[in-house]
């Protein structure tokens, strides 16, 4: 005891100012600027690991994703009830967002009850806990005479870590600050709160949304200030949320928009990142907590743990002496006897010396004016650390902000809450002060959430609200769009039907064109061809070597501007000839008059292997004066005016036999050819037995000498080719043009509204040239009724440019557009997107069924082995449309097992073939 009052006694001599004495015993609190980067830094990279699927589990700071990705647009109305348990009060209210005034005026009127907590059940059991939650709520319903039979919609701020699987459920990680209750850990807090609420009775409640407070606050301010993207507590815990970049959210799927994330920043320094800076004082508080271990930043920063702080580092001043001449008082020894509202009184400007003096002496301490400043002193380096460490954790937060969106400043709002905030003297400003300091280039405002976070919960639960509904809404309409069994078996047969009906005579729906290739490659093909192909996305030109059953390809890809695609047939050819010559320059074989074989994918009569007369423009072909004419001639005639170069044009062939010949160059069992690109078709080898519309000469092997029939001769015909059927000559290949289908309105049950709107044809509703008509039928048709682009429906006055490219890039396709959605916007797009793809690949898969089946039955197989050959940008490019059709047709024709080719060089290849056949057997 003596040695204590000489200590004590060599430094009030010593000593003269009593603070510097507390600022020495504290130097480890007082943080400087640089240790303060120091901590931002460490937890930056904390928030990385807790977003990273690889170490977020381990990871101290958790990161949750909160689900909560929209903001309120102004449209949200209606009623809710709202739970706020977590902060130092338990509250119930009753949240109205009248209607006819609007969120964004001022609208939203807040009645509350705070009912009280008994400390037991913050220890005990889950059931207790939530039915005296229950039981407040229904106590509450009660005295503000609300209806316990309506049903109620409910938002429940819930300020403890969760895991969000969804906005209304929340999986319980672990509880802190003064809770502990058993039996929760791990599970679903709304549905503890459900199961309490139907055993309370008479209460019919709806949670629509779980949030935590610094979710809830951010929503709460951010509905008066739209840059408000950050919430903060400093109360009884602290935590803050940011929105952040969906891409970096591994735990959740997409990549595009934003998510609040929850940082459950008290966690941090729970692994040790943060042992450097901690005190003798922080070991003892976190030592004598509900969860020792845990919570490390919290235990330094929130409203729970400072006056215990406090009292530690008074306890021990004065056990050495430093303070009320070395007395301790019980008081001062017990376990809360030193608050955090006591610590800010303490730090009063003018009458803090007073408090000071009254507290002290309420603890049975009798100190003097020195003390009292030393104990202020103490107050205010404690209090002062905490700010500091919130000001390192939002520097990080903000730094993380502004380097994912690549800027280089940044003007942000920060909601704030938390009784430490709002009631302590000093705090707000020495942490704006501090924030600013350490980043110096960021415009941050602070915002304090007035209302508490129940505004806000409530507005994340009419979000979730409207968006239930309108996902309903948009449910409703895309369940128009994907087949049943039954609807595909009628897909199935109607095209079995129209093949059977093409094969037999001309002027059907589907128009089952003869192409003169009888056979598939067999690998003897030799040497060196001109490829052209016209059709698809772009006009190519390609020289193809063929050498021992090897290729070699060199190709230029030529787009075809619109007007030359609408203008008149001769600027259509002189085009496709300039394109040829600058190719052929680029090859160096002007001279060559090389053999051609072309790809000319639209419906042609042919007549030979070299000849077709063009029955009809599609996808989007309109030029003059070609259709009747043919294809051939067209071409060889633009080739004659340019008079730079000359080809040898020995095969005119569709896509779907060149992509055919072209895989079966590597698959011998290919003897189907689809193409699901702009347009959609499909060719096969069919039994020539069976092709009733041609007549043969005398299956010579000149094919100029095959000339199809009209009906009337359908009967000669029919002789012709039963006696030519013969060993070398039994199959020929029949481009179906099965776009066609539907023509004739045998299609009319399947379709949805939107359909009507397009045309109802099998290729319109199949291929990419037509799919974004359909999809932006149902985009305006759900602008219309206020479920997207919140209703605007200007924007769609003009079609998507680019039709085919809406399914697969939505998100830029639709900024391209102007319309700068929502995410859910963009979603709902994709969805859309889906559902028209999704019924595309079905029903290509149902018409694939029909041409396996009738390959199978002609063959008399109980089971067929075949291989499609596949080409175009949809079954290409598309995430799910090969999937989709794999599946259909392994349904639809269950004794089939199909095979799809993707082809690698497109049809030039197949066309490049067919002319080595050609010129190969002219050459016999
Ligand atoms: C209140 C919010 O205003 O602040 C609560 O409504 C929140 O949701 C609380 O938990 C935080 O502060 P404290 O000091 O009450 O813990
Ligand atoms: C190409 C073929 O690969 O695919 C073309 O070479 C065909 O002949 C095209 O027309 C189809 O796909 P898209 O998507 O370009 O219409
Ligand atoms: C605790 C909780 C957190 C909450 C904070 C403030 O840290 O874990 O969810 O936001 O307290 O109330
Ligand atoms: C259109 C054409 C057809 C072509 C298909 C794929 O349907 O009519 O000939 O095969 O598009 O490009």
């Amino acid at each position: 005891m003596l040695a204590v009052h000489l200590v004590s006694f060599f430094f009030s001599k010593l000593q003269e100012d009593p603070t510097k004495k507390v600022d020495r015993f504290l130097h480890a609190m007082r943080l400087q600027d640089d240790q303060l980067t120091d901590i931002s830094k460490r937890f930056m990279a904390e928030m990385k690991k807790g977003l990273s699927i690889e170490s977020t589990a381990a990871a101290a700071v958790k990161m949750l994703p909160t689900q909560v990705r929209s903001t309120p647009d102004g449209s949200e109305k209606g009623q809710f009830l709202a739970l706020d348990l977590g902060g130092s009060k338990f509250k119930v209210l009753r949240v109205k967002v009248r209607e006819d005034v609007g969120i964004r005026k001022g609208g939203v009127e807040l009645e509350e009850k705070t009912y009280p907590i008994p400390k037991e059940l913050q220890v005990g059991r889950a059931d207790e806990l939530f039915d005296h939650v229950s039981e407040s709520l229904k106590d509450f319903l009660h005295e503000k005479n609300i209806s316990p039979k309506k049903k109620h919609p409910l938002a429940f701020t819930f300020s403890f870590p969760c895991e969000h699987p969804s906005l209304d459920q929340g999986l319980l990680l672990n509880w802190c600050k003064n809770y502990r209750v058993r039996g929760l850990q791990g599970k679903d807090v709304v549905k503890a709160l459900k199961q309490a609420v139907n055993r309370t009775g008479d209460m019919d409640i709806e949670v629509l949304a779980i949030v935590d407070d610094t979710v809830a606050t951010m929503m709460t301010c951010g509905f008066d200030d739209q840059c408000c993207e950050v919430g903060l507590i400093i109360g009884t815990g602290t935590n803050a949320c940011y929105m952040d970049e969906l891409r970096h959210i591994d735990l959740v799927e997409g990549d595009e928009g934003r998510m609040c994330v929850n940082t459950e920043w008290g966690g941090f320094g729970d692994d040790g990142a943060l042992d450097d800076f901690i005190t003798e004082f922080d070991r003892e508080v976190d030592a004598a907590s509900l969860n020792p271990g845990k919570q490390i930043f919290e235990k330094m920063v929130s409203g729970m743990y400072l006056g215990e702080l406090v009292r530690l580092v008074l306890l021990k001043m004065a056990k050495l002496g430093l303070l009320f001449d070395g007395h301790v008082s019980d008081a001062l020894r017990t376990k809360g006897k030193i608050t955090t509202a006591d610590v800010a009184a303490m730090e009063e400007y003018r009458s803090g010396l007073k408090n000071t003096k009254d507290i002290l002496t309420h603890l049975h301490l009798s100190p003097s004016p020195e003390d009292c400043i030393a104990v202020q002193q103490v107050s205010t380096i404690v209090s002062f650390r905490s700010s500091n460490l919130v000001a390192a954790g939002l520097t990080a937060i903000l730094t993380r902000i502004r380097q994912n969106r690549n800027l280089r400043g940044l003007r942000i709002t920060v909601g704030v809450d938390g009784t430490v905030y709002k009631t302590h003297p000093q705090y707000s400003k020495r942490l704006h002060k501090v924030v600013r300091r350490l980043l110096p280039d960021c415009q941050v405002r602070f915002v304090l959430s007035e209302s508490g976070s129940s505004k806000g919960a409530a507005l994340v639960a009419a979000v979730a609200q409207r968006l239930t509904s309108q996902r309903r809404k948009v449910d409703e309409a895309l369940s128009l769009f994907p087949l049943k069994q039954q609807q595909l078996q009628l897909v199935r047969s109607r095209m079995r039907e129209g093949l059977e009906a093409g094969l037999k005579s001309r002027g059907c729906t589907i128009k089952m064109l003869p192409s003169f290739v009888y056979h598939t490659p067999d690998g003897t093909e030799r040497g060196k061809y001109l490829a052209l192909d016209l059709g698809g996305t772009n006009f190519r030109a390609m020289l193809v070597r063929f050498k021992r059953q090897k290729s070699r390809l060199y190709h230029k890809i030529y787009t075809i501007p619109l007007e030359i695609m609408q203008g008149t047939g001769e600027e259509l050819f002189d085009h496709l000839a300039q394109c040829v010559c600058d190719f052929l320059d680029y090859m160096g074989l002007k001279k060559a008059r090389l053999p051609t074989g072309f790809t000319f994918s639209f419906p042609c009569e042919q007549s030979g292997i070299d000849t077709g007369t063009l029955v009809s423009w599609t996808k989007g072909f309109k030029a003059t004066d070609c259709v009747g004419q043919d294809a051939v001639s067209m071409l060889r005639e633009a080739i004659k005016r340019r008079n730079e170069f000359d080809l040898d044009i020995v095969a005119l062939v569709n896509d779907t036999v060149g992509t055919m010949m072209s895989c079966a160059y590597e698959d011998p069992q290919c003897e189907i050819g689809m193409i699901a690109g702009t347009g959609s078709n499909l060719c096969y080898m069919e039994e020539l037995k069976n092709i009733k519309k041609i007549k043969q000469s005398n299956g010579t092997t000149n094919t100029n000498k095959e000339k199809l029939e009209g009906e009337e001769d359908e009967n000669a015909a029919m002789e012709a080719v039963k006696s030519d059927v013969t060993a070398e000559k039994s199959k020929m290949c029949i481009n179906t043009e099965w776009g066609g289908l539907g023509d004739d309105r045998c299609l009319d049950d399947i379709v949805t509204p939107y359909d009507t709107e397009v045309d109802i044809q099998f290729e319109k509703l199949t291929s990419g040239m037509y799919l974004g008509e359909i999809v932006r039928q149902v985009l305006l048709d759900l602008t219309r009724r206020g479920l997207l682009f919140k209703g605007h429906v200007c924007c769609f006055v003009f079609p998507l440019p680019s039709d085919r490219l809406a399914l697969l890039q939505v998100r830029s396709i639709l900024q391209q557009l102007g319309l700068h959605g929502t995410c859910d916007d963009s979603i709902i797009v994709k969805e859309v997107c889906g559902a028209v793809s999704c019924r595309a690949a079905q029903l290509c898969g149902a018409g694939m069924a029909a041409v396996v089946d009738k390959i199978r039955e002609d063959r008399r197989l109980d089971r067929l082995s075949i291989t499609v050959g596949v080409d175009g940008a949809l079954y290409k490019l598309h995430p799910h449309f090969s999937q989709v059709l794999k599946e259909t047709v392994r349904v639809m024709a269950p004794q089939c097992d199909v095979t799809f080719l993707p082809s690698e060089e497109g049809s030039g290849k197949g066309a490049a073939l067919i002319a080595a056949v050609v010129r190969h057997r002219q050459e016999i």
